[in-house]
């Protein structure tokens, strides 16, 4: 059975959590395959509110297991607290998660090393959520780590040692005022480990595969958005894996081959938190209402998420890179009142008109083209079906269908499951 995808086209927050959570009816098994605790996926449902970070966002289905894949980073500490924000729904932990052998450990010495290097940037700072990502996909990379598999090995706090005691040199080398209690942060991080060992620990390729063999179906759950994954992504300011859809193979040993559907998730605007270039970003009151009415604010770090118009070319190039296949459109009910709605359809760059994302997006080399379309007044949320919706967002969605020649499937207008149309 092949295996689907679901990632975010834009820069992260599209409303993943929301439709994997509204997907897993469908499946045996949701699997996330990059990124850390950097994520935050908020899923809503029977009045409800919960916001997950590393674990899947099936876990509150009874009959999927969620698999957290070897491309995965993992800080003890944080997997904890979301265990124990899980305590009150009796769910069977035990038997519903499972975690990759091959997955990385982020200590707190990545964490801090995360705070000096972005210190030392000054003004050039990514913005990270400061979750120690970085440098654990560095330690990943450069052949250092320490995976979930090490825990269950004799020598692993040999191991932990001499990888803290260099990262401390590391923060020293940044010369930063860092402040911190190694040995404090230290204990919190032992206990987490002992947490985390009384869960269970798979060779999550092996138990997919089999998993695949036995037509099961599986949904691989994607963190963050195109347009921060470290290759294609607006570079330097990017997340430290690849979050389109190349990560769900490498991050869960699924062949090419074997991949079925990609769903790309996007807003029906764009936003962005932390730095980096954001061609069609607003600083005026159509910004300001976008965040408030969108309730804009990082569900990991609480920072107001900047917005702006939707980007069609920066669209466009993310549903290519990842070949998708069907298009989920989300928060169509946060642009309701505006008489008129814009997209970026071109650019103007360095005084010429381009259609593609080029090398470099800073403010000083792109203008945005627009097209301005009427807007819809009516509010969206309780709407339930898709002869509900109002003409002009029908005139929206079929314009974004024949410039990206792929079927907008699902239009969400709210966060609830139920405010989900299925198209
Ligand atoms: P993720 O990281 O892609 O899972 O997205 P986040 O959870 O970080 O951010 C999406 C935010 O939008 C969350 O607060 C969701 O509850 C909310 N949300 C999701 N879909 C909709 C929608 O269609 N309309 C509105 N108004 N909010 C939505
Ligand atoms: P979800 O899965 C939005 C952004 C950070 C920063 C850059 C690098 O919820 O969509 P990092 O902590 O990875 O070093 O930060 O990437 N970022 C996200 N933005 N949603 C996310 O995840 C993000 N994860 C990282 O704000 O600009
Ligand atoms: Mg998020």
């Amino acid at each position: 059975m092949a295996v689907d995808l679901l990632l975010g086209l834009q820069w992260g927050d599209e409303g993943k959590g929301k439709i994997v959570d509204v997907l897993t009816k469908n499946y045996n098994i949701i699997a996330r395959f990059q990124g850390g605790p950097n994520a935050g996926h908020t899923l809503e449902f029977d009045g409800i509110k919960h916001v997950l970070h590393t674990i899947p966002s099936g876990i509150f289905h009874d009959n999927a297991i969620n698999v957290v894949g070897n491309g995965v980073v993992i800080d003890p500490v944080i997997f904890k607290k979301e265990l124990d924000n899980l305590n009150k729904f009796n769910l069977d932990i035990k038997s519903k998660l499972l975690i990759s052998r091959k997955a990385h450990l982020i200590l707190p010495t990545h964490r801090l090393l995360d705070a000096a290097s972005e210190a030392a940037k000054g003004k050039a700072k990514i913005g990270s959520t400061l979750k120690g990502i970085g440098p654990t996909y560095m330690d990943k990379t450069g052949r250092n780590g320490i995976r979930v598999g090490d825990l269950e090995l004799n020598n692993w706090k040999e191991k932990y040692r001499a990888l803290a005691d260099k990262h401390e040199s590391m923060i020293d080398f940044h010369n930063v005022d860092i402040q911190y209690d190694l040995q404090e942060l230290e204990s919190d991080f032992f206990n987490a480990i002992k947490e985390l060992k009384q869960l269970t620990f798979i060779d999550s390729e092996e138990y997919l595969y089999q998993a695949q063999k036995s037509g099961k179906k599986i949904l691989a759950e994607g963190a963050q958005g195109s347009l921060l994954d470290i290759d294609f992504g607006t570079y330097p300011y990017v997340t430290s894996s690849n979050t389109t859809a190349a990560g769900a193979c490498t991050g869960l040993g699924v062949p090419p081959g074997n991949i079925g559907g990609v769903f790309g998730i996007f807003k029906a605007y764009t936003t962005r938190v932390g730095s980096g270039p954001f061609p069609t970003e607003l600083f005026d009151k159509v910004g300001a209402t976008m965040g408030r009415v969108g309730n804009e604010f990082g569900a990991t770090t609480g920072r107001p998420r900047r917005c702006g118009w939707l980007d069609l070319v920066a669209l466009k190039y993310a549903v290519r890179i990842n070949g998708v296949s069907e298009l989920m459109m989300m928060k169509a009910d946060v642009l309701s009142g505006f008489k008129t709605v814009k997209i970026c359809i071109a650019y103007k760059y360095k005084g010429e008109k381009v259609n593609h994302l080029p090398y470099n997006i800073e403010a000083e080399n792109i203008v945005p083209i627009y097209k301005e379309m009427k807007g819809w007044e009516k509010d969206l949320t309780k709407m339930t079906s898709a002869e509900q919706l109002p003409e002009t967002l029908i005139e929206y969605i079929d314009y974004l269908e024949a410039e990206l020649e792929i079927p907008i499937k699902i239009v969400s207008v709210g966060p609830d499951r139920k405010q989900t149309i299925h198209r």
